[in-house]
């Protein structure tokens, strides 16, 4: 029997929710019914997702990020479609690979200039676990430092720098000597550096759980206290680099120069996992410093052709189209526009962030009506507030996004960097309607409110 992948989703089409009931991670499913995003999406180009009835919604998840370029950009697709039929060999690994080399040489031509040697693997996660263990190498000092809300990843050592409780619940003991500090808190960076014990601080230039964006000051004194106590200066720039923040790396807001910068999602064009870690010379010839140590540490599937290859195009692609530039000035169309909502609305705090990584915050408004009913839904789940923004943002506007973590009232969006005026438009005129109705208490989408706390109180 021939086989045949189009063939496979045509015949299986109507089961996509039943199998993940009985064979995967079935309250996902729960979720997306509870909420209303349990759609039949067919076909996906650049900004946008088409479901079985043909309508478009306007992505601002971007799959978490990977899709800086687009979904399905055709040059990445040229490569990969390229690198398949070449018969390449691939994965030999008592070799080196020509793509790996000329993608490390093209990141490395964006990164400050005292990073000079490039690490591949296969995920952000990964790229977190090699900084660990690196900067514990080549310091020889145990100690990681790393943020209060900060996100690396649910592995066990990049959990071990998760500042959320709820990821670390229950999974019992994770790395030792692992601290957190407040962000944006120099006082306390310094009170834990001075130990001289501290290998590396590893930390999110802006912080994806929330957007949180630093003083001004911070990065540049961040470095400074860093190199005055002889720990290594991380940026995990997994979600912020590549153009996301309307620079190549956010770390070039601040003129920055870490010592290692972890980077994934984006680097692919979305189709092939990777991850990278851009180090210097010093680091990399501390940890690989004999042959024997020649694969102390790597793995598998790092550096495949297919993901070197996605890599390459979507630099390209970044660079031709202008992406970066392009998220700048769209993101802070989208930003200006949402804060001059602020007047009108008591619920919406403020949109704040760096190109188009962008959080739109509420906070419990000033008149006693509008007071009781978010007192109601935050007393049943902090938060909650947020999915009766995202739910008519999906539902009436056909816009996807999602709260930006557990507990806060923000609405994040992390839309593909090619959006046009139009989409920003569309994003505008939406958050309008959806942030007006939720000031109409009582009204309908209150009515969605209460059943979203009731399920919650149930839960
Ligand atoms: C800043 C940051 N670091 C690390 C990770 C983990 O990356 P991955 O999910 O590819 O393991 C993420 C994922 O969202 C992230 O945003």
């Amino acid at each position: 029997m021939s086989f045949s992948i189009p063939a496979l989703l045509a015949q299986h089409q109507s089961e996509k929710f039943d199998l993940h009931e009985k064979h995967l991670n079935n309250q996902m499913v729960k979720v997306l019914k509870t909420i209303g995003y349990d759609r039949t999406y067919q076909r996906a180009v650049g900004q946008y997702l088409y479901d079985q009835d043909g309508i478009e919604y306007l992505d601002l998840l971007s799959g978490f990020g990977v899709f800086a370029v687009g979904r399905n950009h055709p040059v990445v697709i040229k490569a990969l479609q390229d690198t398949l039929t070449q018969e390449l060999p691939n994965l030999v690994q008592m070799d080196v690979s020509l793509l790996s080399g000329l993608l490390a040489k093209k990141i490395l031509q964006t990164v400050p200039d005292n990073l000079n040697r490039m690490f591949f693997c296969n995920s952000g996660s990964e790229a977190v676990e090699a900084a660990i263990k690196f900067a514990r190498y080549a310091t020889k000092r145990p100690q990681i430092l790393y943020c209060e809300h900060s996100f690396h990843g649910l592995t066990l050592g990049s959990l071990s720098l998760n500042g959320e409780k709820i990821f670390r619940e229950g999974f019992g003991a994770l790395l030792p000597d692992c601290e957190a500090v407040p962000f944006n808190n120099l006082e306390a960076l310094e009170n834990a550096l001075r130990s001289k014990n501290v290998a590396a601080f590893i930390l999110e230039p802006i912080q994806g759980k929330g957007v949180n964006v630093p003083d001004d000051n911070y990065l540049p004194e961040v470095e400074q206290l860093c190199r005055k106590y002889g720990t290594l200066f991380v940026a995990d720039e997994i979600q912020t680099g590549i153009g996301r923040t309307g620079k190549f790396w956010a770390i070039d807001h601040w003129n920055v120069k870490p010592d290692m910068i972890l980077m994934a999602k984006a680097l692919s064009g979305g189709f092939v996992p990777v991850g990278g870690v851009a180090m210097t010379e010093k680091i990399m010839d501390s940890v690989f410093n004999r042959m024997d140590r020649a694969v102390v540490h790597g793995s598998t599937f790092s550096k495949n052709n297919m993901a070197m290859a996605a890599g390459l195009a979507t630099l390209q692609v970044i660079a031709d189209e202008k992406l970066t530039e392009n998220s700048a000035e769209k993101g802070k169309s989208i930003i200006d526009g949402i804060n001059a909502m602020v007047s009108k609305y008591e619920f919406l705090k403020e949109a704040r962030g760096k190109g188009l990584m962008i959080a739109v915050e509420f906070h419990a408004p000033q008149s006693l009506s509008l007071k009781a009913a978010w007192t109601m839904l935050e007393a049943a789940n902090k938060g909650l507030f947020c999915q009766m923004v995202t739910i008519p943002l999906f539902k009436e506007h056909h816009i996807l996004s999602q709260v930006a973590g557990h507990g806060m009232n923000v609405v994040k969006m992390l839309p593909p960097l090619n959006l046009t005026d139009k989409d920003c438009q569309k994003i505008l005129t939406a958050f309008d309607q959806a942030i007006a109705e939720t000031h109409k208490v009582p009204g309908s989408i209150w009515n969605l409110g209460k059943t979203l706390a009731g399920h919650a109180l149930k839960k």
